[in-house]
């Protein structure tokens, strides 16, 4: 761990080439997952009009109010349920296949969604169209596991912090580049959307072009597959020829997890030893998507306009904008400051904003400059989202497990992400009905609980190998006599069941 803390002084000779090949590569998913977030807030109206086109053609009368809404809920929501469900797949493929396969294999996904929904309008097809988004939400669900899991896994310990962060640059470069694109004035027309929403191939084809020139993670082929002559690709991605302190580092988390190899779902929650860090890694999802975030980037053009914001799709482009800002500002600090700190930071000044859009929404009527003080509101809230509880959830959890049990924390993770995804974006709409101007309130009351979770409970990471990590875990109670006396028993057990409920 000399070598280890030696990187800490000087980071940027750490990143080899094929280190930043690899994480560029990876996170060209990651950009995806954001593409397909964004892209269908701008062109809801052009592309109802056409779902109405199809329904007048096949039936020779306009199509219900009702109909239509559904048929655009769904189109929007299916989204995250193919994202539910494949991310609950993360860990069991990414043991069969391997990280960097399960990535390559992934685009598959991504060219059939790209595919369904650029011929929708051609096949006059609505059903083309909602099962393209229910495939690509697939596409997204899974990257959004196996993205962190491979960058985490090829990151030296002082960098990981960073490279995890630029998954989620990416995804905010992603909704930014589709708010964009979805202009009517560029592709968000009613000739083009198909091209809008067709697009998102193209990142898939660069993907598996690069794919082969990237390592598979040293940590996959070391730990899991027993591949010591790997030692290979830890070479390149280091760019060091002596790598034995890193292996031996390896080495001693293989020797540990030995004595529970296969760590299944249920398992997580039945151990001791993981009960805390899967409870800490649920909440954090929890928290970056209960803060609200995602009815800004769902609705924000509709907040905007009922605010009195004059312009409000460039307001939404705006917060797009701020949203990338500030990613790029924590990718800078998480280093330095730590995760729980800007963890923190970020669920605090969110909790702030929130009460100041309350206060600047009741107060609309009678103050009419109000209306900027709210989106200055919403700006904030974005940018304090970035700062912690936007990209530090999606990397925190891969650093919180070690190789045994990170795939199954991954999928629980995600899947945990991607319910309340479903729930905000689905919910969002009639809270806002019911509450009126005070539906913030709710978000702020979330965020102070989250707060003061993550000021019980989190630990830091920064700076830890994944050993550490694990093992500060089981430090504290139950005893380390109960805990190997636990483990002992657990292994018999799993013995016993002859791997039953394992994620193989
Ligand atoms: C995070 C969230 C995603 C959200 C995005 C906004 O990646 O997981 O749901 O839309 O941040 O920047």
């Amino acid at each position: 761990s000399n070598v280890l803390s030696s990187s800490c002084v000087c980071p940027l000779q750490t990143v080899t080439g094929t280190l930043a090949l690899s994480v560029f590569t990876a996170v060209l998913g990651s950009f995806q997952f954001g593409y397909n977030i964004g892209v269908i807030n701008a062109p809801q109206k052009i592309i109802e009009a056409d779902y109405n086109a199809t329904w007048v053609h096949r039936y020779g009368e306009p199509i219900p109010t009702a109909t239509l809404t559904t048929l655009w809920s769904l189109s929007v929501a299916i989204f995250s349920i193919g994202g539910m469900i494949s991310s609950f797949c993360v860990g069991v493929i990414s043991e069969w296949l391997g990280r960097r396969k399960a990535m390559l294999i992934n685009n598959l996904f991504a060219f059939i969604g790209g595919g369904l929904m650029g011929m929708a309008k051609i096949s006059r097809s609505f059903e083309m169209m909602i099962l393209g988004r229910f495939v690509i939400g697939a596409y997204c669900g899974l990257a959004s596991g196996l993205v962190p899991m491979y960058v985490g896994e090829i990151a030296p310990t002082s960098l990981r912090g960073a490279l995890g962060t630029l998954h989620q640059l990416a995804i905010v470069t992603g909704i930014l580049i589709a708010q964009v694109l979805g202009l009517e004035s560029l592709l968000g027309s009613e000739e083009l959307w198909p091209v809008l929403v067709g697009v998102t191939v193209l990142p898939t084809v660069l993907q598996m072009a690069l794919l082969p020139f990237c390592p598979e993670s040293p940590r996959f082929l070391y730990i899991i597959r027993c591949q010591e002559h790997h030692a290979k690709s830890l070479r390149r991605l280091t760019g060091r020829q002596e790598v034995g302190d890193m292996l031996a580092e390896m080495k001693e988390e293989k020797r540990r997890m030995d004595m529970e190899r296969k760590v299944s779902i249920a398992e997580l929650f039945r151990s001791p030893m993981y009960r805390q860090p899967i409870i800490i890694a649920i909440l954090l999802q929890l928290s970056q998507q209960l803060s609200g975030v995602n009815a800004i980037f769902y609705y924000s053009t509709s907040i905007f306009q009922k605010a009195g914001v004059q312009s409000p799709v460039y307001a939404t482009i705006g917060a797009g904008v701020v949203n990338c800002a500030f990613t790029v500002v924590s990718l800078f600090l998480v280093e330095r400051t730590g995760r729980r700190t800007l963890h923190m930071l970020g669920l605090s000044g969110m909790c702030g904003c929130a009460i100041v859009m309350t206060i600047a929404l009741a107060l609309l009527d009678s103050v009419p400059w109000m209306s900027y003080i709210s989106m200055l509101a919403i700006f904030g809230f974005v940018a304090f989202f970035e700062v912690g509880p936007g990209p530090i959830p999606w990397f925190f959890v891969a650093e919180l497990f070690s190789q045994g049990p990170r795939p199954a924390a991954m999928a629980v993770a995600g899947f945990s992400n991607w319910t309340a995804n479903f729930i905000i974006g689905f919910g969002f709409q009639y809270l806002a009905e019911l509450c009126g101007p005070y539906v913030f309130l709710i978000f702020a009351v979330l965020l102070l609980f989250f707060l003061i979770f993550t000021f019980f409970r989190v630990p830091e990471t920064r700076g830890k190998t994944f050993d550490q990590i694990s093992t500060s875990f089981s430090q504290h109670p139950p005893a380390m006599m109960d805990l190997d006396m636990e483990l002992g028993k657990r292994s018999t057990e799993l013995d016993y069941l002859g791997g039953e409920g394992s994620l193989d």
